[in-house]
Parts: C-alpha cells; sequence; structure tokens
C-alpha cells in the first residue's frame, strides 16, 4: 500500500504471494453486456499491472431491484462472466445489495512470485515511458451521458474500456521492465507522479506522443470533461511543469480520470523496440513511447509540446 499501488500484496511463501484488488462503479456505457465486461476488464487491470496472474474473482452488486428489470442484471454479469473466462479467472462468488443506483463490479485474487512483483516505483533514469491505450474515456464518458457521444466514439472507447491488459502485461513481463502501473482515476498525470514520487527522479512527458480516442479533442473542446479532470489537476499540478503552448483541450486530456485505462510501463531504453514489437504482435495495436525518466527536475514532471 505504501506506493500507491491500489491492490494489495501478500506473501503466503517464499514462492507465492496474492494479490487483491476490488473495483466497482455505476454504469458509463447504456449497454448492460458491455459494461460488465468494462467492469470485469477495469478490475483485472491492477493484478496485471502488478505482473501477476489473476485466479478468481467475486461479484459485486449493488442492484435497484424494485425499478429495473432483473434482465439488466443479467446482461451485466454476463459481460463479467464472459470477461473472466476470456482472462481465464474462476467466478467464485460475490455479494449484492439493494441499492437506488446499479454499482457493479469485482474483486480479484491473483497470484505472483515475490520475486517479480512489478510496482510503480522502479523507475530509473534513461527509462522511456511507454502507454498501451490511447487516453480520454473519462471525457467521452461525459459526452456519452450528455447524449452527444458519436457512435464512432462510443465504440471505440467501449472496445478500449473492454479490452484486458494481459496482453501487455505479458509482453511487458517477457522483456523485463523496471516499473509499471494501470491509469485510472488519477489520470495519466497522477499515475506518472506516483511512479517518480518515492524516488529521487524527473520525468518528461511529450504532450504530441500521447495517444488520443476518436473525438476527445472535440468533446474537451466543447467542455464536455468530468469533474474528476479539474480535481486531479488541483491535487497533481504542484509537480507539473506544463509548457504553456500545450493546448488546454490537451491539457484536460492529460489529467482526464481514465476507466481501465492501459499500462504504463518505463522500460529501460535498449529494450524499448523489443518491448515495442511484443505489444505489436499480441494485438496491443495502439502502444506508444510518451516520454522518458530525467535527472531533472527532481520529483516533477515536465510538459513538452
Ligand atoms: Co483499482
Ligand atoms: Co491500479
Ligand atoms: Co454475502
Amino acid at each position: 500500500m505504501e506506493e500507491s499501488d491500489d491492490a494489495g500484496v501478500y506473501k503466503l511463501s517464499d514462492d507465492l504471494a496474492i494479490i487483491q484488488t476490488v473495483d466497482f462503479f455505476t454504469p458509463i456505457v447504456d449497454d448492460a453486456y458491455m459494461f460488465g465486461q468494462i467492469a470485469a476488464a477495469n478490475a483485472l487491470s491492477d493484478v496485471y499491472a502488478m505482473g501477476g496472474r489473476p485466479l478468481t474473482a467475486m461479484n459485486v452488486v449493488c442492484f435497484p431491484i424494485k425499478k429495473m428489470d432483473i434482465d439488466v442484471l443479467r446482461q451485466i454479469l454476463k459481460g463479467g462472466i464472459d470477461k473472466l473466462r476470456e482472462a481465464e479467472t474462476t467466478l467464485v462468488g460475490g455479494h449484492s445489495v439493494e441499492d437506488n443506483e446499479l454499482k457493479y463490479g469485482l474483486s480479484i485474487t491473483g497470484i505472483v512470485h515475490p520475486d517479480n512483483v512489478m510496482t510503480n516505483t522502479g523507475g530509473k533514469i534513461g527509462d522511456v515511458l511507454v502507454l498501451t491505450k490511447p487516453l480520454g474515456t473519462g471525457i467521452i464518458n461525459t459526452a456519452i451521458k450528455g447524449g452527444l457521444a458519436s457512435e464512432e466514439a462510443i465504440a471505440k472507447v467501449s472496445a478500449f474500456m473492454s479490452a484486458l491488459n494481459k496482453n501487455a502485461s505479458m509482453a511487458m513481463q517477457k522483456v523485463g521492465v523496471n516499473a509499471c502501473t494501470d491509469i485510472t482515476g488519477f489520470g495519466l498525470l497522477g499515475h506518472a507522479r506516483e511512479m517518480i514520487g518515492a524516488n529521487d527522479i524527473g520525468m518528461i512527458i511529450n504532450a504530441k506522443s500521447v495517444p488520443l480516442l476518436p473525438c476527445v479533442r472535440e468533446y474537451a473542446e466543447m467542455g464536455l470533461v468530468p469533474g474528476g479532470t479539474g480535481r486531479n489537476k488541483e491535487f497533481s499540478q504542484p509537480w507539473v511543469e506544463n509548457n504553456p503552448d500545450t493546448p488546454p483541450y490537451l491539457l484536460d486530456i492529460l489529467y482526464d480520470p481514465q476507466t481501465s485505462g492501459g499500462l504504463l510501463i518505463l522500460v529501460p531504453k535498449q529494450k524499448v523496440d523489443n518491448l515495442l514489437q511484443e505489444l505489436e504482435k499480441s494485438q496491443v495495436k495502439e502502444a506508444a513511447v510518451i516520454g522518458e525518466v530525467v535527472a531533472e527536475p527532481k520529483g516533477k514532471i515536465r510538459i513538452y509540446y
């Protein structure tokens, strides 16, 4: 917990540790089956970010049984189960309560060798930053809520949010990297800050290299930005040295809270081509190099534009 990873690791023996994590939230897309898949992919993500293998899952359900058709819940749970199957993870139970607002998520238990736990703080000067999914899910979800999102944007954001970080995790484990985290509620800059906070290192992010979901620029420019973006900005700004040329929409995207975002990996420079090849081979097509770890400014993220 001390390194702000949101999963917990518990060592059972010299060669076995468990990783435990729980995540649940209100629907972010209208399609119930898709929402179930996204919730499962999101819950599994912390295990993949730590280099673990998910084994078992428990459903967490809050459902307004008096005002919503039970078939909606069936569709959500089916989405969750299908995604777990893809992740070769077994659903072993769960808990449900009646609630005015629908919420769904899962608690996941995974395993990892104690020596191979990937944390977010192993970055070294010269490491290259690789991001494995495009940004903008918070902004697009806000556009969906406002009824303003295009079919294309909805399809793309759904596909990325429901995509497992499994292949990206296997690729980084094969290549051998220094640090990893998954991008979720604190946004790219918030999670990037956690990667340099504990060490005396700095980071450069090339704003133009950051992959973006379709339409996200347009929605951000329209002001369709979730409340979490502003909170993230307020929280992380002291550690961010922004280039004043960075357009405001792009800065919003860098702070945008993500649901089931990609992995942010710090890889030694001599291994980055190898990692990109492995990612490409395993269908992680939109992975991109977005920056690097530097000696100065210590503890800060400098944005280049
Ligand atoms: Co989490
Ligand atoms: Co995480
Ligand atoms: Co119970």
